[in-house]
C-alpha cells in the first residue's frame, strides 16, 4: 500500500490532491453572495405543543431552545412534552377519530388538497424557516423539501376518495391513533410523508418532530389551522427521545411509525412486542453507488456528489458507498476530485451553497470521530482547500480511498459529507461488496447496459435501486428497507397500507 500523504489539520487529516487536477480554465467560478431574505419570516419567540387544535403550554412546564446550526443562534423556545402531555395528545386524537374516520373520503380529501395548497402557498417561508432551523442549503430547502412536501399531501388528497380502488374487493378501515416520530434530516418532508396517507385513509395522529428542528411542524401548524382541518386529527408534540418513548408507550396509540436510527428502531420495536400496536420502521442506511467501466462517467461523478453531498450526507438512503470497476478508478476518481473542489461549502441561507451546515453540535462530533477513525485504521483521506464559517457547525465535502470493507467508515452510518471509496472488478464481486452489511435501504447502479442495471437491481438486497440517477423521490413510488434498515414501505399504494386495516 502507498503511504499515506496525510497531514493533521485542526484534528482532522487533510491531504491536497493525489492527482493533478483535470484541466477546466481556473477552476471556481467567484458568484457573490447571494443571501435570502429572511425580513418576512415570522417566528414566534415560543412555540406550546399543539393539541386539539390549538397551541398550549405543557404540563411538563419544560421548554428547550431550537438554534440555528449554522450560526448557534438561538430562534426559539419549544415545548418539551412529558407523560402527560403526551397523553392529552393521544385523547384528543382518539376523540377526533370518531368523527374524522366516519367523514366521506372525498370530504377527508377536500382538507389534505387544502394543506398540500397551503404549503404551496407559504412555500418560501417555509423553505427559509427550514433552512435557518436544520441548516440545509436553501437551494434544496426550496426545490426538494417543500415542493415534495406538497406533492406528498396532493398524491394523497387523491386516495382519500378511492381507498376501495387501492385495495380492489376487500374492505379498507382506519386504524387509529397513528404515532408517529420523525428525524430532523428532512423535517418538513418526513412529517408529510407520515401525515399525508395517514390522513386520506381516516386516521388521525400524535406527531413527534426532531429536537433540533422542530420549527416547520410548529409552521404546519399553522397551515392546519388556516385549513380548519377538525381539531384533534392531527396533534403535535416537541421534545426528545423521552417524548418519542412516552408516545410509543401510550396504550390508546394503533401504530406507531418511525423514522430515525437504527438503534432507536430496535429499542420501538422490543417495547412493541406482544402488543398490537402496528409499526413502520424506516432507518439507517449505508447505500453503494456502483460505478461500471461502462457508464457516462460526468453523469456518474454528478450522481455520486448528489449521493452523498445532498444534505450534508444526513439522507438515510446516501450513497456513502462508491464501488467503482478497477479500470476506470484513477479516471473518476480524478473527475470526482475536481468536482468537489467546485462545491460550495458555507451559509445555507445563500443561493450558491452548494453544503450547508450540520445539523448539530453532536452530529459534528459523531461525524468529526468517524472520519478519525477512518484515517486510524489507515484509509487515505480527501478534502479540498475549503473555508469554513468560523461559527456553526460545519465539515467539508470528504473522501476516502484505500478503504478496506472491514473499516467503520465502510460499515457504519456516518450521516455526514463523507464517502467511503471502494472498487471492484466483476458485477458478482460488486454484488457481494454491496450486500455484505446489515443495511439495505438503496442502492445506486450507473451503466450503459440495460441488461445489466436489470441484472444487478435484481441481486442488490436494497429497497430502492436507482440507474443512473440518484435520491430521486416520488409519492407514488414505495420507500422502504431490507434488513436492518427497517420495514414497511412509505409512498405509493404500498405507502398507503400501512395505514389501513384490509380485510
Ligand atoms: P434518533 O433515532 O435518536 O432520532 C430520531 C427521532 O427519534 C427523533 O425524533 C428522536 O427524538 C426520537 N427518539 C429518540 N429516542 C427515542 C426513543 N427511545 N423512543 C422514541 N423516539 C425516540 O437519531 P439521532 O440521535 O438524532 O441521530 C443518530 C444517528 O441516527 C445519526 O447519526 C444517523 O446515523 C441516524 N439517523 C438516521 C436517520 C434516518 O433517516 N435513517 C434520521 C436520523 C438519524
Ligand atoms: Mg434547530
Amino acid at each position: 500500500m502507498a503511504p499515506n500523504p496525510m497531514k493533521f489539520v485542526d484534528g482532522v487529516a487533510r491531504v491536497k490532491a493525489e492527482r493533478p487536477a483535470l484541466e477546466f480554465g481556473t477552476g471556481v467560478f467567484e458568484y457573490a453572495p447571494a443571501p435570502e431574505a429572511t425580513d418576512h419570516v415570522r417566528l414566534e419567540p415560543r412555540y406550546g405543543l399543539f393539541v386539539d387544535g390549538g397551541f398550549v403550554a405543557p404540563k411538563s412546564e419544560r421548554w428547550f431552545d431550537t438554534v440555528n446550526p449554522a450560526t448557534e443562534e438561538k430562534l426559539a423556545e419549544v415545548a418539551d412534552a412529558g407523560e402527560a402531555d403526551v397523553d392529552a395528545a393521544v385523547k384528543a386524537a382518539r376523540a377526533a377519530f370518531r368523527t374524522w374516520s366516519k367523514l366521506a373520503g372525498a370530504e377527508r380529501g377536500k382538507y389534505v388538497y387544502r394543506i398540500a395548497r397551503l404549503i404551496q402557498e407559504k412555500a418560501r417561508e417555509l423553505a427559509i424557516v427550514e433552512t435557518m432551523d436544520g441548516g440545509k442549503p436553501i437551494k434544496e430547502a426550496r426545490d426538494v423539501d417543500v415542493p415534495l412536501a406538497a406533492a406528498h399531501f396532493f398524491y394523497h388528497a387523491g386516495w382519500a376518495d378511492k381507498l376501495p380502488w387501492a385495495f380492489p374487493g376487500r374492505s379498507v378501515a382506519p386504524l387509529g391513533v397513528c404515532g408517529q416520530i420523525i428525524p430532523w434530516n428532512f423535517p418538513l418532508l418526513m412529517a408529510a410523508w407520515k401525515l399525508a396517507p395517514a390522513l386520506a385513509a381516516g386516521n388521525t395522529v400524535v406527531l413527534k418532530p426532531a429536537e433540533t428542528t422542530p420549527l416547520t411542524a410548529m409552521k404546519l401548524a399553522e397551515i392546519l389551522r388556516e385549513a380548519e382541518l377538525p381539531p384533534g386529527v392531527v396533534n403535535i408534540v416537541t421534545g426528545a427521545g423521552e417524548t418519542g418513548a412516552h408516545l410509543v408507550n401510550h396504550p390508546g396509540v394503533a401504530k406507531i411509525a418511525f423514522t430515525g436510527s437504527t438503534e432507536v428502531g430496535k429499542l420501538i420495536q422490543r417495547a412493541l412486542a406482544g402488543t398490537e400496536k402496528r409499526l413502520t420502521l424506516e432507518l439507517g442506511g449505508k447505500a453503494a453507488n456502483i460505478v461500471f467501466a461502462d457508464a457516462a462517467l460526468d453523469q456518474a461523478v454528478e450522481g455520486i456528489v448528489n449521493g452523498i453531498y445532498f444534505n450534508q450526507g444526513h439522507v438515510c438512503c446516501a450513497g456513502s458507498r462508491l464501488l467503482v470497476e478497477e479500470s476506470i478508478e484513477e479516471d473518476l476518481l480524478a473527475r470526482l476530485d475536481w468536482r468537489i473542489r467546485q462545491l460550495r461549502v458555507g451559509d445555507p441561507l445563500d443561493k450558491n451553497t452548494d453544503v450547508g451546515a450540520i445539523n448539530s453540535r453532536a452530529q459534528l462530533e459523531k461525524i468529526r470521530e468517524l472520519t478519525r477513525c477512518g484515517v486510524e485504521e489507515g484509509a487515505h483521506l480527501h478534502q479540498p482547500e475549503c473555508a469554513l464559517p468560523a461559527r456553526g457547525f460545519f465539515f467539508p465535502p470528504t473522501y476516502f480511498t484505500h478503504v478496506a470493507q472491514s473499516h467503520r467508515i465502510a460499515r457504519e452510518e456516518i450521516f455526514g459529507p463523507v464517502l467511503a471509496v471502494m472498487s471492484f472488478r466483476t458485477p458478482d464481486e460488486a454484488v457481494e461488496k454491496a450486500n455484505n452489511l446489515a443495511y439495505g435501504l438503496s442502492a445506486g447502479v450507473w451503466t450503459d447496459k440495460g441488461a445489466k442495471i436489470f441484472a444487478m437491481t435484481k441481486r442488490l438486497r436494497a429497497g430502492v435501486v436507482w440507474a443512473n440517477t440518484f435520491n430521486k423521490f416520488d409519492p407514488t413510488s414505495p420507500f422502504g428497507g431490507y434488513k436492518e434498515s427497517g420495514f414497511g414501505r412509505e409512498g405509493g399504494v404500498h405507502g398507503l397500507e400501512a395505514y389501513v386495516e384490509v380485510s
